[in-house]
């Protein structure tokens, strides 16, 4: 099948080459929107990363040009405008789990670094201060920890803690037996809020999650907690936040993803002056982390991608049906 790939940079193009499997990959660097869908023209099947936009007006699009199947390299899937994909015919497959733990072991590495403040140690070792005032940090070992998801990453995010010696209490609709038997205290979301001294987010973003984490839930935490999100942006209220931050409310902030993102992450917009104030305004805080969506970045994720995604490509030309299909 020819495939179009969108949003793509050169460690796409080593990992998707490598999966192969006889198909013509054409590797589009440009993000999927309603005006680089046109680059699809010629393919027969449309492959989408997070921030690609796969609203009715690039289906409909899609669909005119005979595409009828968008494979997404993520297990995510809010940004797919799922009716209007069923009422066009196109089948959407995605990636429904590559690497959990490299999501769940970023998770942890955010904690990690904001409670030791190796974000700042590293800064300052390399101007020769050494003075370890602000360093501060907490042992983990006794602390709880809230997981608000308990699906494939929170519930690594879940072992991993208690291997840490944590205490940790999770919400999540569906309880997931695995986790209950290692310890893990299932319990409604205000009281998992209020309990835990890191609260770590890892539902998928849907209109019940969106904006989960707003004023009212964080007036529930622990003054000074720390919270962890590497799910999607748009399930925390960053405005919100950014006053819980100023007032001490929350103590530290890990994110890897960010409800805006799709203007910033994966580009380097180092020469660039960034318009987003918001954004700006949360990498002032010293207890601040943010990474670019990497939670999924590593080798082992990657392949597994590839591989799914070529798997998809792969069925739904023979069977017309891909393995994954969210539609
Ligand atoms: P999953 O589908 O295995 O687990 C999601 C869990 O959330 C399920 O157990 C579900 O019952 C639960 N859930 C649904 N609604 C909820 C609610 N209102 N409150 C609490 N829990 C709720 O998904 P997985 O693989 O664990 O991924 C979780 C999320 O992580 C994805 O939806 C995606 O947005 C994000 N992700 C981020 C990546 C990154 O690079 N930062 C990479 C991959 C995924």
């Amino acid at each position: 099948m020819h495939v179009t790939i969108f949003s793509t940079k050169p460690y796409d193009r080593v990992f998707m080459d490598a999966a192969g499997g006889g198909h013509r990959l054409t590797y589009v660097e440009a993000r999927l929107t309603r005006d680089t869908c046109v680059l699809a023209r010629g393919a027969q099947a449309v492959c989408a990363f997070v921030n690609d936009v796969v609203d009715a007006a690039v289906l409909d699009a899609l669909k005119d040009m005979g595409i009828r199947l968008v494979v997404l390299r993520s297990a995510g899937f809010d940004n797919v405008d799922l009716a209007a994909a069923k009422r066009c015919g196109i089948t959407i497959a995605r990636v429904p789990a590559y690497s959990p733990e490299a999501v769940a072991e970023h998770a942890v590495a955010l904690m990690l670094s904001l409670d030791r403040n190796i974000h700042r140690a590293y800064v300052r070792v390399r101007e020769g201060n050494f003075a370890l005032e602000g360093l501060l940090g907490f042992n983990l070992h006794g602390r709880t920890i809230g997981v608000v998801g308990t699906g494939r990453i929170g519930a690594g995010v879940a072992r991993i803690m208690l291997g840490f010696g944590c205490r940790v209490v999770a919400f999540d609709p569906v309880r997931d037996a695995d986790c209950e038997a290692r310890g893990v205290t299932y319990m409604p979301l205000e009281d998992v809020l209020a309990a835990a001294d890191i609260v770590t987010l890892h539902c998928p973003l849907t209109p019940a999650t969106r904006h989960l984490i707003d004023k009212e839930a964080i007036t529930r935490m622990k003054r000074g907690v720390m919270l962890i999100n590497t799910s999607r942006g748009a399930i925390v209220e960053t405005g919100a936040v950014i006053e819980a931050l100023k007032d001490g409310s929350i103590g530290h902030l890990g994110l890897d993803v960010y409800e805006e993102e799709e203007t910033l992450f994966f580009e380097d917009l180092s020469d660039h002056v960034i318009q987003d104030d918001v954004f700006e305004r949360l990498v002032t805080f010293p207890n601040v982390l943010v990474t670019g969506h990497q939670g999924f970045f590593t080798t082992e994720a990657l392949a597994a991608i590839a591989e799914t995604t070529i798997a998809n490509v792969t069925m739904f030309e023979s069977a017309g049906k891909a393995l994954h299909e969210v539609v």
